[in-house]
C-alpha cells in the first residue's frame, strides 16, 4: 500500500508532539492496541470514575443512607454549573438531568409554549432520528405542522437543530442561525450532543436561548449518563415545562397541593436523579474541564486535518468539511461497502468505528483519548480492506 508507512511515521511524530497526549493516561484502557474511533458514540471511562462510584456505594449510599440526599438533591445543578463553562454558559443556566431524548421533548414543548401564536416546528429531515421523532410526536399531540429546513422562519415557533451534524460532522454557525431565527420571531433549540466536550460552543456569546446535549460522548460520562439542559437566564422565568415533576417544585418536601416551579434552572428537573450515572457525568466533565476546552478543540482540529490528509493520500472519499471552522469531531469515509468494512475493521484490524446509513464509515476522534496513530491505522486499514 503506497503511503501507508509514511502516514504511520507522520502519525507517530504528531503523537510525540501532542500536548494533550498525557490525558489518555487519565482513562482506563484495557487494550492499548485497539484503535478506538467511537468515542463520539461512547467515550472511554476516566480512571477517577471507578473510585468515585466506589465512594458513592460505600460512603454515601451504604454509610450515609437517606442522609446523603442532603447533598445529592442539588447535584444536577452542581454538575450543570461545572459543565457550563465548557459550553460557554453561566453556571446557573445548565442542569444535568434525564436523557437527551426526554430533555429534547421537554425543551421543544417548552419552546412551543413560548410561541403560542405560531404552529410550525422546523427541523432538518436529515437530523438525528430521536430529534425528528420527538418533533413529530409533539406536532401530532399539539396539532402543529413540521417543516423540513430553515429557509422560511417567519411563521416558525421553534427551529430544532444540531450544532454538529451526526453524519458529516458539519458545524452550523449557532450565532448566525440563532440571530436569523430570532429576527424572524422564532426560538431555536440546539442539540449539542456532538459538540459538548469537543468544541467551546459559546452559547452565551451566540445569543442561544435553549439547548440540550448528552454527556456520554466527548464528555466521557459513561453509558446512559444523564444529558443536560441549557436555558438562557433571561428566559428561565418564562418557561413552563411540560412534566411538572416534583423535583422542579419550589418547596419540594412541603408536598403541597399544586405545582409551583422553582425560579431557576432547577425548574427543568423532573424526578429523582440517578446518582450513579450523574457521578459518571461529573467525573467526565471534570476531566474535560481540567484539560481545557480550547486545547481540546485545538487537538480536534489537528486530528481532523490529519484524518483528511490520510484520506487524500490513500485515495479515500470523504464528505467531511475541509474548512476547520466547519468541521466537528469525526471524519466520514464514504464507501458503498461501508457496513461490511466497519465489521471487518473490528474483526481483522482491531479498529472500532461506526457505520451510518447509507454509506458512511464514521471515524470519531476524541481529543483526550484518540491518538494520531489510531487515525493512521484506521484509514490505512480502510484503504487496504477496500482495495
Ligand atoms: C444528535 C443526537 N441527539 C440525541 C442523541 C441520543 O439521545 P439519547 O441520549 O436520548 O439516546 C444522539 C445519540 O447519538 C445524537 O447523536
Amino acid at each position: 500500500m503506497p503511503n501507508a508507512d509514511e502516514l504511520v511515521a507522520i502519525a507517530a511524530e504528531h503523537d510525540r508532539n501532542d500536548p494533550l497526549a498525557a490525558w489518555r493516561d487519565e482513562f482506563y484502557v484495557v487494550d492499548p492496541d485497539l484503535a478506538y474511533l467511537d468515542g463520539n458514540s461512547l467515550g472511554m471511562p476516566p480512571k477517577r470514575t471507578f473510585g468515585r462510584v466506589d465512594r458513592l456505594m460505600r460512603d454515601e449510599w451504604a454509610g450515609g443512607l437517606i442522609r446523603s440526599w442532603e447533598h445529592w438533591l442539588d447535584m444536577p445543578q452542581r454538575v450543570g454549573a461545572q459543565l457550563a463553562p465548557l459550553i460557554g454558559a453561566q453556571p446557573d443556566e445548565v442542569a444535568v438531568h434525564d436523557s437527551t431524548t426526554v430533555n429534547l421533548y421537554q425543551i421543544i414543548r417548552t419552546a412551543v409554549r413560548l410561541r403560542p401564536d405560531r404552529s410550525v416546528i422546523a427541523i432538518d429531515p436529515g437530523d438525528f432520528p430521536t430529534d425528528r421523532y420527538v418533533v413529530d410526536s409533539i406536532a401530532a399531540a399539539d396539532g402543529l405542522t413540521v417543516r423540513a429546513g430553515f429557509e422560511q422562519l417567519d411563521d416558525v415557533a421553534v427551529a430544532v437543530r444540531s450544532m454538529i451534524d451526526y453524519r458529516s460532522a458539519e458545524i452550523t454557525d449557532i450565532a448566525a442561525e440563532t440571530a436569523r431565527a430570532r429576527s424572524a420571531g422564532a426560538l431555536t433549540v440546539w442539540d449539542l450532543s456532538h459538540a459538548a466536550g469537543l468544541h467551546p460552543v459559546g452559547l452565551n456569546a451566540a445569543g442561544a436561548q435553549l439547548a440540550v446535549g448528552c454527556t456520554y460522548k466527548f464528555l466521557n460520562g459513561g453509558p446512559g449518563a444523564p444529558a443536560f439542559t441549557y436555558v438562557a437566564s433571561d428566559l428561565i422565568g418564562d418557561v413552563d415545562e411540560p412534566f411538572h415533576g416534583w423535583f422542579a417544585q419550589t418547596d419540594q418536601f412541603a408536598m403541597g397541593p399544586t405545582f409551583d416551579p422553582r425560579d431557576d434552572i432547577g425548574r427543568m428537573r423532573i424526578g429523582t436523579p440517578g446518582m450513579f450515572s450523574l457521578i459518571g457525568a461529573q467525573c467526565g466533565i471534570e476531566v474535560s474541564a481540567e484539560a481545557g476546552i480550547d486545547a481540546i478543540r485545538a487537538k480536534s482540529i489537528e486530528l481532523g486535518r490529519f484524518a483528511l490528509e490520510c484520506c487524500d493520500m490513500l485515495g479515500l472519499t470523504t464528505s467531511t468539511p475541509r474548512d476547520d471552522e466547519r468541521r466537528g469531531g469525526h471524519i466520514c469515509v464514504n464507501h458503498p461497502d461501508a457496513r461490511q468494512l466497519v465489521a471487518r475493521l473490528a474483526a481483522e484490524r482491531n479498529v472500532l468505528a461506526d457505520f451510518r446509513e447509507p454509506n458512511v464509515i464514521r471515524l470519531g476522534c476524541s481529543p483526550l483519548t484518540t491518538r494520531f496513530s489510531d487515525v493512521a491505522r484506521a484509514t490505512v486499514a480502510v484503504a487496504e480492506l477496500s482495495g
